[in-house]
């Protein structure tokens, strides 16, 4: 089943080097909004400043705290993957979170790279999810991960259809990485936009999830449709795969 594609396939390349390379920001604009696909943001916002003041690379991070405080996701000797990891933030909360004392690991993934740098026990990569063989995802002489962190999202158009269907692709494709990486007990988190196929998505996390629970932080601006799916204990595999 390894690197078997979920999803339909994503346009452009990648390769899975690892990189250590540091990006500038997006488009900024000298009202301070900045525009992604159809939306303008206030990037001045009390999670954003909060995010500037204590060294986070995006706001981000506040909703993975906020998951991770309730659901207890991280612990010291985690080995974590963080799917769609740039520009960096919610690595920055795991680097936090876990010790390499204790066998903290983490591997992130992204199209683009990271704006800031990690210790060698958190490794980055830039690579398309759907051009990745499963395994090859993990570290050396790591069988598996405990953790997997989806914060993906895709370009978007502005056609809710659309951004809904190309979201749900990368949510199947990040639960499919889940399925054949996670150790039994594992436990994910994975950002969904709200309507479309959801249903059918949370019956499929059930059946790899022993829990599975929705979340809306608070730090999800009022006018986005996003969500985060957590699923606790991951089931044993069966015999028949
Ligand atoms: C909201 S950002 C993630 C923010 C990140 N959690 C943080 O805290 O810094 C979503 C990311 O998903 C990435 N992404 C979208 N499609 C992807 C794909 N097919 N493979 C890898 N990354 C992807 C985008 O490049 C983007 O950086």
């Amino acid at each position: 089943m390894a690197g078997a594609r979920r999803g339909p396939k994503k346009t452009g390349k990648k390769t899975g080097k690892k990189t250590g390379e540091k990006k500038s920001g997006t488009g900024k604009s000298s009202s301070g909004f900045v525009k992604r696909g159809n939306a303008r943001y206030d990037r001045h916002d009390a999670y954003y400043k909060k995010a500037k003041r204590e060294g986070f690379v995006a706001r981000s991070v506040y909703k993975l705290e906020e998951i991770d405080a309730q659901y207890h996701l991280l612990h010291k000797g985690d080995k974590v993957l963080d799917l769609g990891c740039a520009p960096g933030s919610w690595l920055q909360y795991v680097q936090k979170k876990l010790d390499p004392a204790r066998g903290g690991q983490a591997v992130g993934i992204d199209l683009l790279p990271t704006h800031t740098g990690f210790p060698s026990w958190v490794e980055t990569r830039i690579g398309d999810i759907y051009d990745e063989d499963a395994q090859g995802l993990l570290p050396d002489g790591v069988d598996a991960f405990t953790v997997v962190l989806s914060d993906m999202a895709p370009n978007t158009t502005g056609v809710r259809t659309v951004d809904q269907a190309r979201s749900m692709a990368l949510c199947e494709h990040a639960l499919y990485l889940a399925e054949e990486l996670l150790a039994p007990g594992g436990r994910f988190c994975v950002k969904v936009l709200e309507g479309g196929d959801m249903p059918q998505f949370l019956t499929r996390c059930r059946e790899v999830f022993d829990t599975v629970k929705i979340k809306r932080p608070k730090g999800t601006r009022d006018t986005s449709s996003e969500t985060y799916v957590v699923g606790l204990d991951r089931k044993k595999r069966s015999s028949a795969g």
